[in-house]
């Protein structure tokens, strides 16, 4: 890890649908599991009606990275809401990586709600990753 990243705390978004990736959320504080507290839980009804357009602006208005959790493949309480989103997801990474901006900023992982540590792991993971990466080039873009 390079010496100037160590300093770097990113603003990670954490996009959760209200049901598993809630779930995942809610068991991990039973379980008085921490993750790291620059990731900033948002929920959302099902992952299915995360537009993508969210997703653009998180990473235009200070978010270095966007992760995505919602009831696994089957399991989604809206029949194939996750199967949208995981649709969507890759066309975000695609126009990202397009652009030269790094679809790799933008995750999309599966957690069930008794799946407090996937949660965890997930969340800690991506903060990882994204501080390896550094501060999003799009940040600030619009000149906002
Ligand atoms: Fe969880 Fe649709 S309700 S992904």
């Amino acid at each position: 890890m390079k010496e100037e990243s160590k300093e770097f705390t990113p603003n990670i978004l954490y996009a959760l649908c209200s049901w598993c990736g809630s779930g995942g959320s809610e068991t991990a504080g039973a379980m008085k599991l921490h993750y790291p507290e620059n990731v900033k839980p948002v929920r959302f009804y099902c992952t299915g009606g995360i537009d993508p357009v969210y997703i653009f602006r998180a990473l235009l208005e200070g978010a270095d990275g966007v992760v995505v959790s919602g009831c696994h493949p089957g399991d989604c309480h809206f029949d194939t809401g996750n199967y949208r989103a995981r649709r969507r997801i890759a066309a975000v990474k695609t126009i990202l990586n397009t652009l030269g901006l790094d679809g790799d900023r933008v995750w999309l992982r599966w957690v069930g709600h008794g799946e407090g540590k996937r949660f965890v792991d997930t969340a800690s993971e991506f903060d990882e990753h994204i501080q390896e990466k550094g501060p999003s080039p799009l940040k600030g873009i619009r000149g906002v």
